[in-house]
């Protein structure tokens, strides 16, 4: 790609790339957010693309290959945009893969998001929001109040635990312990007498240790009775013992926000994650993405693809110059095609992953008003695996926690389940964290469960992102293009479908353009 674009005609290639702010060297570079501004030219002549999908990948397609003046068609076969970027609101209805329907019945203007809920900072994601106008608020991804419980045979066992207590006894009883390690000289052939010191400095403040480099306790776990005015101090209660916090794997969750995807500060869509794929819908143009749009065919033909599709029980194709196929891997395969037998392969090594959430609304916020609980998880080592408080409507009459939001064996304690058997086990499991008050006052609830939901059938995929087949993916199949989150060093992130997305409209760009 060198030199494209220094002069006369190659300059014609240079500014359709650049049209759509992905040339490969812009790629290569440091990331620029998308820009309408970045439109200052035009893909040369008429090209027809046919995405296959309006999940965030073929939505993201069909955006920038719009920007640049193709002819785009979306096939889509559910009725909404967004794919697993579900927002589930009063009225939503689905009959899963066990045969069995459900009805939201949430309150106005209360929902959950069934797949994708939070974005982190240096996504791609935030720049389509900051791009598209889609309002954006904080989401508390760890919150101190929240609990652990976890079974063990230790007095801890079992027993709810805020966050802060168990944050505070494990970092201050290992922050002791090395302090011990390193002042009884057990470190010195690998420290040095200025690195013990800094270290111990250190230590001090992680743990909240004494003087004397021991955890008596700290401030940080809270208080039975909050402090107020006057003489009212507050009534600070004891640590729980050094070997019992230990053994309790108290800790066993505490790196989660130290993920370079999970921050404790994450961002969300103001009502619902869904509104990112209603907003690119408006953007692209409703007629141009056609809903309730089965996909059942696609192939190469001497020149171009054809694609067969059902809409609204009619069976219809469509000609096209490229096709780009976001549909989840394992799918694929099942449509009629002409792949050649080592794509179909590639394609089906995909693995699958189960997961899914249960919403409940409740008619009064207890986790607020009685247990001042405002956002983030609770942790277990229970099948539900966490209980997520909500992000919005602090302070409202009503609201929806995650029952569950769990993947693989746990997942599957709740997959074959009937929504009313999975709500039972959801609100038993919850009242051992929280309390009886879990189970009263339950308005609605719905849950989903991602193997069993047509059109995905896996909450993501799992593979080695070096393999070979992996690899064969990344190449058109003759003017078939495939992406998706599962393309992408980024699974089970939106991001991954973004990013996904724009490095596959920069290839069609360039073969388009002629320059490969
Ligand atoms: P999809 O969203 O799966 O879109 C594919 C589209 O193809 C769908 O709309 C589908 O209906 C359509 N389709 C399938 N078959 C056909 C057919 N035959 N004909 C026509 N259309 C068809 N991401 C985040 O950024 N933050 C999160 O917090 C987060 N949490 C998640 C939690 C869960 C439980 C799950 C499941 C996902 C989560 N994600 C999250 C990931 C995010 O949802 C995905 O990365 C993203 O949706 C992938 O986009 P995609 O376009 O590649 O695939
Ligand atoms: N990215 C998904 C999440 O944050 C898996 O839950």
């Amino acid at each position: 790609m060198k030199g494209l674009g220094a002069t006369g005609g190659a300059g014609v290639v240079y500014g359709a790339m650049s049209a759509i702010g992905l040339a490969p060297a812009a790629a290569a570079a440091a990331f620029r957010p998308p820009a309408m501004g970045d439109l200052v030219g035009q893909a040369p002549g008429h090209h027809r693309v046919v995405v296959l999908g309006a999940g965030p990948a073929g939505l993201a397609a069909a955006y920038e290959l719009g920007k640049a003046g193709y002819d785009v068609t979306v096939l889509e076969a559910r009725t909404r945009p967004g794919g697993r970027v579900w927002s589930i609101r009063g009225g939503t209805e689905e009959t899963d893969l066990n045969g069995e329907t459900q009805r939201a019945t949430f309150s106005e203007g209360h929902f959950f998001n069934m797949g994708a809920t939070r974005i982190p900072q240096s996504h791609v994601t935030l720049d389509y929001c900051r791009e598209l106008g889609v309002e954006l608020q904080p989401f508390g991804n760890q919150n101190a109040n929240t609990l652990v419980n976890y079974a063990g045979d230790t007095p801890l066992s079992k027993t709810s635990v805020t966050y802060r207590e168990a944050k505070s006894d494990t970092y201050g009883y290992v922050a002791e312990l090395l302090h011990k390690a390193t002042s009884r000289g057990a470190l010195d052939d690998v420290l040095s007498a200025d690195d013990k010191a800094a270290l111990a400095e250190f230590l001090t403040d992680l743990g909240d240790l004494s003087s004397d480099g021991r955890y008596l306790g700290s401030t940080r776990r809270g208080y039975a009775g909050e402090p107020g005015a006057g003489t009212d101090y507050g009534t600070q209660l004891p640590p729980y013992g050094m070997s019992d916090v230990i053994r309790s794997g108290l800790g066993r969750n505490f790196a989660f926000d130290f993920e370079y995807d999970q921050a404790t500060i994450m961002m969300t869509p103001v009502g619902g994650m869904d509104r990112i794929y209603q907003a690119f819908t408006d953007r692209i143009g409703a007629e141009r993405v056609r809903f309730g749009a089965e996909v059942t065919a696609v192939r190469n033909t001497p020149d171009g693809v054809t694609v067969e599709f059902r809409e609204g029980g009619r069976p219809q194709s469509i000609t096209a110059d490229h096709v780009i196929c976001t549909l989840p891997p394992h799918l694929v395969p099942r449509l009629d095609h002409n792949l050649p037998a080592d794509v179909v392969a590639a394609l089906g090594s995909a693995g699958r992953t189960s997961s899914g959430k249960l919403g409940i609304e409740y008619s009064r916020r207890w986790w607020e008003t009685d247990q001042r609980i405002y956002g983030g998880a609770s942790n277990t080592d229970k099948d539900i695996a966490q209980i997520m408080f909500p992000y919005d409507h602090f302070h409202a009459d009503r609201g929806i926690v995650v029952g569950y939001y769990n993947t693989g064996p746990r997942h599957q304690a709740f997959e074959s389940l009937t929504h009313r058997q999975r709500l039972a086990k959801a609100l038993t499991e919850g009242a051992e964290i929280h309390g009886d008050v879990y189970r009263d006052g339950v308005t609605a609830s719905f849950s989903g469960s991602w193997a069993r939901t047509r059109f995905s059938e896996s909450a993501w995929a799992t593979w080695d992102q070096h393999s070979p087949e992996y690899r064969l993916l990344l190449q058109p199949v003759g003017r078939i293009w495939f992406t998706g989150d599962h393309l992408s060093n980024a699974i089970a992130w939106q991001h991954g479908a973004l990013t996904s997305a724009r490095a596959v409209v920069t290839a069609v760009h360039r073969r388009v353009a002629g320059a490969n």
